[in-house]
């Protein structure tokens, strides 16, 4: 599909008013987004395990205005006026005008929470571009009203993708792939899609539990991390071993090769972070409790042999993955070891989920 496909047919209904609501969660990515071109197509392919409990609620009220006038739109943030994030959500709505030019017939109040405490630094910007992308697409079907699944969700994804790129790997779970790669055929830089092949039991229902490092501002936004890989020195031999990497995950995945996938996915984290630690200009996004972190989980697992791992985002926090059959000992070393590194003791337990729901 190009991003033609994505223009809608002429509409042959307009309701007065009405309104839709969505729950999306967050992603944590195994294979790495970082670096991206114009238009927020990805520099190299990733592959994530959607979450579950980090999520945004949003709905979307729609009120038909008389004739088309520019987009006009209400924010609210769990419960009160937000005139901070409507910047944003302004270039959200430039950006996908064209793909649902019903946006300039209505008005809009968008209504929008997190499970999540705002400065927890979990970054909301996956789950809430999907929630909002789907309340969206799912008000255009009611105007179009045939909309397939398999296009309600590719759209969803595509428009998410325009207001935060991994945010198109929010709308389905649970084990989502997104940009053109040339191990699964039906890949897009557009759009996110189901990972197609032979998924092995052990990764049904892996757990990941966010130990919130750092919980203020992350020193530099992703947008600033993505650019900072135009002309770096080891840009093109990254974006080659993403490549590299999904073409090893496909016989983990089958064959719950658990040990393979803790090299891959923490050697992912590393590398992201040695990115940030070789651009110009260079940062560290690490805290010293993070290292901390890292080393208790190497200890753990060279003393026990059980598979728990992590990963990274781009900032200090970690997520310690772990399948469901150790969870019992995970948690409890955890709460003994890890916490202790926590800011205020703060974590998160999720799990790998089922992707978005419609709530009304
Ligand atoms: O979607 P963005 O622009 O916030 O970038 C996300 C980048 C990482 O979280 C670091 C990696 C990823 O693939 O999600």
């Amino acid at each position: 599909m190009t991003e033609k496909d994505f223009l809608p047919k002429p509409y042959n209904q307009f309701p007065a008013e009405g309104k839709v609501t969505w729950k999306a969660p967050s992603n944590i990515a195994l294979v790495k987004y970082w670096g991206k071109r114009a238009n927020q197509v990805p520099a190299n392919p990733s592959v994530s395990f959607t979450l579950d409990a980090c999520a945004t609620t949003t709905s979307v009220s729609f009120t038909r205005k008389e004739g088309v006038s520019p987009i006009s739109f209400d924010l609210f943030f769990e419960g009160s006026p937000k005139e901070d994030f409507k910047p944003k959500i302004q270039t959200f709505f430039d950006r996908i005008e064209e793909y649902l030019p019903f946006i300039k017939q209505y008005h809009l109040k968008i209504e929008t929470s997190n499970s999540f405490p705002h400065s927890s630094g979990i970054a909301s910007s996956a789950s809430g571009m999907a929630a909002l992308a789907l309340c969206l697409v799912d008000i255009e079907r009611e105007l179009n009203s045939e909309m397939p699944q398999v296009f309600f969700n590719r759209k969803a994804s595509f428009l998410a993708r325009l207001g935060s790129g991994s945010a198109c790997r929010s709308i389905e779970g649970d084990l989502i792939q997104w940009g053109a790669y040339k191990g699964i055929p039906e890949s897009s830089d557009l759009y996110g899609i189901k990972y197609p092949f032979k998924v092995h039991q052990a990764f049904k229902n892996f757990h990941d539990t966010i130990l919130l490092v750092h919980k203020g501002q992350k020193q530099v936004s992703s947008s600033v991390g993505h650019n900072l890989m135009h002309n770096h020195p080891y840009a093109d031999r990254r974006f080659n071993q993403a490549h590299e990497n999904l073409d090893k995950l496909k016989d983990v995945f089958e064959q719950g090769d658990l040990t393979e996938f803790i090299n891959i996915v923490e050697s992912e984290a590393l590398t992201l972070h040695a990115m940030m630690m070789t651009s110009m200009p260079y940062f560290i996004l690490m805290k010293p409790d993070t290292l901390e972190i890292i080393n208790k989980i190497w200890d753990y697992r060279a003393a026990t042999k059980l598979p728990i791992c992590f990963t990274l985002d781009a900032g200090a926090n970690v997520h310690v993955l772990y399948p469901e059959s150790v969870k019992e000992k995970a948690i409890q070393f955890i709460k003994d070891e890890l916490v202790a590194h926590c800011e205020n003791g703060h974590y998160i337990c999720d799990r790998i989920g089922a992707g978005a729901r419609r709530l009304g």
